[in-house]
């Protein structure tokens, strides 16, 4: 495959880009609750046009704050996954070693950065808002998987959120500048992540059969539906910190509208966004042509 990443050349990218937890939360900088926090293609809030605009934006930050301690989650599994794939050839190559410690030590400290973002947002927003979990149960169910699937749920992961920051983050000046300069760290380091995790889906594929292959993108496939029914969970869970922060209750029918637009809304932002990358389907595709097809039929349904 010719995307020309190296392990050698994402380790030096890290090095140069590498940032501390200190230099971007606490202290004077703090989240700005009068504006979004989150891009309206992620957050759809504008079409319940039953809500006030005040509303809208609360609900805009509790899918913020989710936003983040969903990463925080799935990160929960990668660090240990990295960890894995890392010990077995510790002798083999000092960049491989050293690249892959790097993406691990990255997403100990996302993981550490939302935490603290978190006690911020709670402290600033009031009112104490549920997010799906325990993280080690989630890990637990999806490092139950082939390594080559739990790879594609990585690779998918880490494109997803380069996508949101250049399309989406980047160039929309309403947000709040302390969740997107967040965002904007974040996304600095995952840049990196995807090469390396592109490296690690070819390692992982290599010497299998295209019947293996397509075997891992159907538990890739499993993963998704099991992210996909935390969404639903997540859905009400905002649905009653949204009640319980504005003190609005909602009627059946606009419960009914809540539901079916933000549970679209999170399918888009956690499962859509990822599927349908140009870079996650190119990967497939270069394993088997029938890969990129299957994902290519049911990506639809997330969009
Ligand atoms: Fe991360
Ligand atoms: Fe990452």
């Amino acid at each position: 495959m010719n995307h020309g990443y190296t392990y050698q050349s994402a380790l030096q990218t890290s090095e140069a880009v590498h940032w501390q937890i200190e230099d971007i939360i606490g202290g004077e900088k703090r989240l700005d609750f009068s504006r979004p926090f989150m891009p309206e293609s992620l957050a759809r809030v504008k079409s319940l046009l039953f809500l006030t605009d005040d509303e809208k934006r609360i609900l805009n930050q509790i899918r913020g704050n989710a936003y983040l301690c969903i990463f925080g989650l799935v990160e929960e599994f990668i660090l240990p996954f990295v960890l894995d794939q890392t010990r077995p050839q510790l002798p083999d190559d000092d960049y491989r070693t050293r690249a892959l410690l790097a993406f691990a030590g990255e997403e100990a400290k996302h993981i550490h950065l939302f935490k603290q973002f978190r006690q911020d947002f709670e402290a600033g927003f009031g009112t104490s808002c549920s997010v799906i979990g325990p993280p080690e149960a989630i890990a637990k169910a999806i490092l139950d998987h082939d390594p080559l699937a739990v790879t594609f749920t990585v690779l998918h992961i880490e494109w997803m959120v380069q996508r949101h920051y250049t399309e989406s983050i980047r160039d929309d000046q309403d947000l709040d500048p302390q969740f997107k300069s967040l965002l904007k760290h974040h996304w600095l380091e995952e840049v990196q992540h995807a090469k390396l995790d592109t490296l690690l889906a070819e390692e992982l594929a290599a010497g299998r059969t295209e019947q293996q292959i397509l075997d891992a993108v159907e538990q890739y496939i499993e993963i998704g539906g099991f992210i996909d029914g935390g969404l639903k969970q997540q859905v009400e869970f905002d649905l009653d910190s949204f009640e319980r922060a504005t003190g609005r209750k909602l009627d059946e029918s606009q419960k009914l509208q809540f539901r079916a637009v933000q549970l679209q809304a999170n399918r888009w932002t956690y499962l859509g966004t990822g599927m349908t990358h140009p870079m996650v389907l190119n990967t497939l595709e270069n394993l088997t042509p029938k890969a990129r097809q299957r994902i290519e039929n049911i990506s639809p349904a997330f969009s």
